[in-house]
């Protein structure tokens, strides 16, 4: 026999109502697909350039890694070597604190980061169309380098054929990398990708490493 009208407490107070009834409305960012999966990331470019994600363009998970690592608030982080920019947006996206800038020789490449990084509406990522050899590096605090240089000795992979390459370039481009960062304060950071780390000074030490040694993580002493 039931004691209490089962009814009693219907309709709930308006209060009653919202406490833990109600889902609390979460802010999405509707950008965030985008962040989910590479496929997801690569989707906002032209065929051609999804088709070379695997060779060309930094992974997800490992620019998020990366970019933690540089991610030093108020820092300026530049990508050398930017591409179609997925680094930079995927640091601007997970570390808002931080600015990111790309430098890239391709002005294809910087045309579609541009378009990408409006679409997905991140102010605090920005494209450069230079060489390498043409940005001012105090500019900037820390530093990510996806083996950038490596299209001058595999030719075979080239993204495009608008940029002459050569071995000699390849010397050339690693020790001006080396002599700019031999300027950098202790305390900088580098990140780089496939890369056995030759564009740096010997006084850069390598503080940890992640997926396998394909990403090493250094600092200046
Ligand atoms: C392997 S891709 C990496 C792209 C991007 N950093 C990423 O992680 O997705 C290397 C890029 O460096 C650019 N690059 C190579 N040498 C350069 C130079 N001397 N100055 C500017 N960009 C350069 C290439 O055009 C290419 O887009």
């Amino acid at each position: 026999m039931i004691n209490a009208y089962p009814y009693s407490l219907f309709p709930p107070e308006p209060e009653a109502r919202q406490r833990n009834i109600i889902a609390p409305l979460k802010k999405i960012n509707p950008a965030a697909c985008f962040f989910r999966n590479d496929a997801a990331f690569d989707w906002l470019y032209p065929e051609h350039f999804q088709l070379m994600s695997l060779r060309q363009w930094t992974p997800l998970a490992v620019a998020k890694k990366a970019a933690e690592y540089l991610n030093v608030k108020g820092a300026r982080i530049l990508d050398i070597g930017s591409g179609i920019g997925k680094f930079c947006m995927v640091g601007a996206h997970h570390y808002p604190d931080s600015e990111y800038f790309g430098v890239e020789q391709r002005h294809e490449l910087v045309h579609y980061a541009r378009i990408a990084k409006k679409y997905l509406g991140l102010d605090n990522a920005s494209f450069i169309h230079a060489n390498i050899t043409q940005v001012n590096f105090h500019e900037f605090d820390h530093f990510y380098f996806y083996n950038s240089f490596y299209e001058n000795i595999d030719r075979e992979n080239a993204i495009d054929d608008t940029i002459e390459t050569s071995y000699s370039l390849y010397d050339y481009y690693t020790r001006y990398l080396q002599s700019v960062l031999k300027d950098k304060p202790p305390g900088t950071r580098v990140v780089t990708y496939q890369s056995l780390g030759e564009i740096l000074p010997n006084d850069f030490k390598q503080a940890d490493q992640s997926f396998g040694t394909l990403l090493r993580l250094w600092i200046r002493e």
